[in-house]
C-alpha cells in the first residue's frame, strides 16, 4: 500500500463494509479500554468478521485481515509496548500487503498523525470516540486505499449500542459515562478522553435490560469518575438514582460500579449498599498517595484524613465491603516521609487489593505544563514500589484471611482468557492484573468472583459457568480465596 496523506474523517457518509475475514485485537489499559475493545470487536463481528484476541508475541496471526491495537497512554511503558506490538504486525503486513492495521484508543487520540510518521505501515488511527466506526474505516482502507485519521469529537460513542459479542458471558460492563472533568496533575485521561459525558439515564437502564435478557447476571457500571454521573443530564441525575433503577432490572443478580473519586464520593451513596440488595459490596476508590502535600500537588482535592473518614463511613454502612485502591509512587518531590504516609494509608485503609504504579511523566498532563520535574530517581521509585507491594501483600493476606470459614455466593463467569478478545489484556492497570491472574489459576479448576470481587478458586468437578453457587472458603492467599462447593 502506498503511504499517502491521511484522510481526516468527519462522521457522515458511513461506508458499507463488503470485505470479510479475521480480525485480531490487542488491548492495553483499563476496564474502559477492555469494554471499548469489546465494542470495536462487536462492530466488526456484526459485519461478518471473525474477531479474535491477538497474541502479544504476534504469533498465530498469519490469517489476519485486520489487526487492531487498543492503546493506553497513562504510562510510557504501555505506549512502548503498543509500538512493539505494531512492529510485529508490520512483519505480517510485509507478507500480506492487504492487511489493515489500526491503532485505537488513548495513544491514537494523543499522538494522532504522529503515529503515521513513526509507523508508516499503519492504516487507521482512531481515537477514543471513534472505535465503533471501525467497520467503516476498514471498508474505506480496503476499497479506496485511504489512510484514516479519526480523532475529533464524536458523541456517538456515548450512546454506542453494540451487544452481540457478549453472547455467552454473564458478567458484563456498561460505560455510563466517558471522559473526566478532574485535572489530576499526573493524568493524561482528560486529554485523551475529553470532558465528562454521561449516557442518558433511560439508555443505561435499557442497555442493562437487553444484556440481562441476553443472559447477563452481573453488570458493572463504568466511568472514570462515576460519582459525578448525570452532572450534565437534563433533568440532572445521580449515581444513586441510577444504581436504584438498574438494580431493579428483572433477573439482574449483581450490580457493581467503578471507579469512585474520593473528592466526589458522597457518604450518602453508601446508603445504597444498605438499600439495594443486589449491589455488591465493592468499592474501588483510588487514593493515589497518603501524603497531604503530594495529594495537593496532584490536585486530588482531599487529605489523608478526608480519605480515611470515607473509609470509615463505607465500613460503617457496609461492614463486609471490599476496598480497592490505586497508588502512584515517585510523584515529583516525593520524600521518604511522604512515602511513609502512603504506607500508613494502605495499612489503615485495609485494601483487599491495590494497583500500584510508579509515576510516569506524560506529555499533555498538567504536570508537564507546570514543568514539574520528574525528580525521583528510577531506583528510588522501584524500591518504594517493592516496599509498598510488600506491605500491601501483608494487608491483603490479613484481609482475605478473614473470609476463611465463611460461605459466600460465587459467580462463575470466565472463558479462557487466552482466546477471549475481551479478557485478553496486555500491560494494563487493573484489567490486566485480573486477566493474568485468572489465566494462571484456571488451569487448576474453576474461577469465579466473590461479592467483594475477589477471585475464588474451586475444584468443582463440573462446569459451573454462568451459575452463582455457594462456596465455603477454606483457604486464602494475598491474591485469592480457595473453597469448596456447599
Ligand atoms: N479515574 C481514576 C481515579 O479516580 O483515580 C483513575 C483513572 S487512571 C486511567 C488509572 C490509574 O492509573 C490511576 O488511578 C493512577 O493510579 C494511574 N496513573 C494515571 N496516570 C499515571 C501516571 N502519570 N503515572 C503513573 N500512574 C498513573
Ligand atoms: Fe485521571 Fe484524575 Fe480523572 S486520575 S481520570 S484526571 S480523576
Amino acid at each position: 500500500m502506498v503511504p499517502q496523506e491521511p484522510v481526516a474523517l468527519q462522521t457522515a457518509n458511513r461506508e458499507p463494509l463488503t470485505a470479510r475475514g479475521t480480525a485480531f485485537i490487542e488491548t492495553f489499559g483499563c476496564q474502559m479500554n477492555v469494554l471499548d475493545s469489546e465494542l470495536a470487536g462487536a462492530t466488526l463481528s456484526e459485519v461478518g468478521f471473525n474477531v479474535k484476541a491477538a497474541n502479544a508475541s504476534g504469533r498465530g496471526m498469519g490469517e489476519a485481515d485486520v489487526i487492531m491495537v487498543n492503546t493506553c497512554s497513562v504510562r510510557e511503558h504501555a505506549e512502548q509496548k503498543a509500538y512493539s506490538f505494531l512492529g510485529r504486525a508490520y512483519r505480517l503486513k510485509k507478507q500480506n500487503p492487504e492487511l489493515v492495521i489500526a491503532v485505537l484508543g488513548c495513544m491514537a487520540q494523543k499522538e494522532g498523525a504522529l503515529i503515521f510518521k513513526r509507523a508508516p505501515y499503519v492504516d487507521i488511527v482512531a481515537g477514543t470516540q471513534h472505535f465503533t466506526k471501525i467497520d467503516e474505516y476498514v471498508a474505506r482502507v480496503k476499497s479506496k486505499r485511504e489512510r484514516i485519521l479519526a480523532i475529533g469529537r464524536d458523541d456517538e460513542v456515548v450512546s454506542a449500542k453494540r451487544y452481540r459479542i457478549r453472547d455467552g458471558r454473564h458478567s458484563l460492563q456498561v460505560a455510563v459515562m466517558r471522559g473526566c472533568d478532574h485535572h489530576c496533575t499526573f493524568c493524561v485521561v482528560p486529554n485523551t478522553r475529553g470532558m465528562e459525558q454521561s449516557k442518558p439515564f433511560d439508555d443505561v437502564v435499557k442497555e442493562c435490560e437487553i444484556l440481562v435478557g441476553g443472559g447477563a447476571r452481573e453488570i458493572t457500571l463504568l466511568g472514570q469518575n462515576i460519582d459525578s454521573y448525570g452532572k450534565r443530564l437534563t433533568p440532572r441525575r445521580t449515581l444513586a438514582e441510577l444504581l436504584h433503577a438498574v438494580a431493579k432490572v428483572p433477573g439482574l443478580d449483581r450490580l457493581r460500579f467503578i471507579t469512585s473519586h474520593p473528592a466526589d464520593l458522597k457518604p450518602e451513596l453508601f446508603n445504597a449498599f444498605k438499600e439495594i440488595p443486589n449491589l455488591m459490596p465493592y468499592l474501588h476508590f483510588p487514593a493515589q498517595s497518603g501524603s497531604d502535600r503530594i495529594l495537593r500537588a496532584m490536585r486530588r482535592g482531599y487529605t489523608f484524613d478526608d480519605y480515611m473518614r470515607l473509609v470509615d463511613k463505607a465500613r460503617e454502612a457496609c461492614p463486609e465491603i471490599g476496598l480497592a485502591g490505586d497508588t502512584i509512587v515517585g510523584f515529583p518531590t516525593e520524600t521518604d516521609t511522604d512515602f511513609e504516609r502512603t504506607l500508613e494509608l494502605h495499612r489503615r485503609a485495609e485494601y483487599q487489593n491495590a494497583f500500584v504504579f510508579t509515576y510516569s511523566h506524560r506529555e499533555f498532563t498538567p504536570a508537564e505544563k507546570m514543568e514539574l520535574k520528574d525528580d525521583v530517581p528510577e531506583h528510588v521509585k522501584n524500591e518504594r514500589v517493592n516496599e509498598l507491594l510488600r506491605v500491601q501483600r501483608e494487608v491483603s493476606e490479613r484481609v482475605l484471611a478473614r473470609h476463611v470459614g465463611k460461605t459466600m455466593p460465587v459467580l462463575f463467569d470466565r472463558k479462557d482468557p487466552a482466546t477471549d478478545p475481551v479478557l485478553r489484556v496486555s500491560e494494563s492497570t487493573e484489567a490486566g492484573f485480573a486477566a493474568k491472574h485468572e489465566a494462571r489459576i484456571t488451569k487448576h479448576g474453576l474461577s469465579g468472583r466473590s461479592p467483594q470481587n475477589l477471585p475464588v478458586h474451586v475444584n468443582a468437578g463440573r462446569d459451573l459457568t454462568g451459575e452463582i453457587a455457594e462456596v465455603r472458603i477454606t483457604r486464602a492467599t494475598g491474591l485469592a480465596l480457595y473453597g469448596e462447593l456447599c
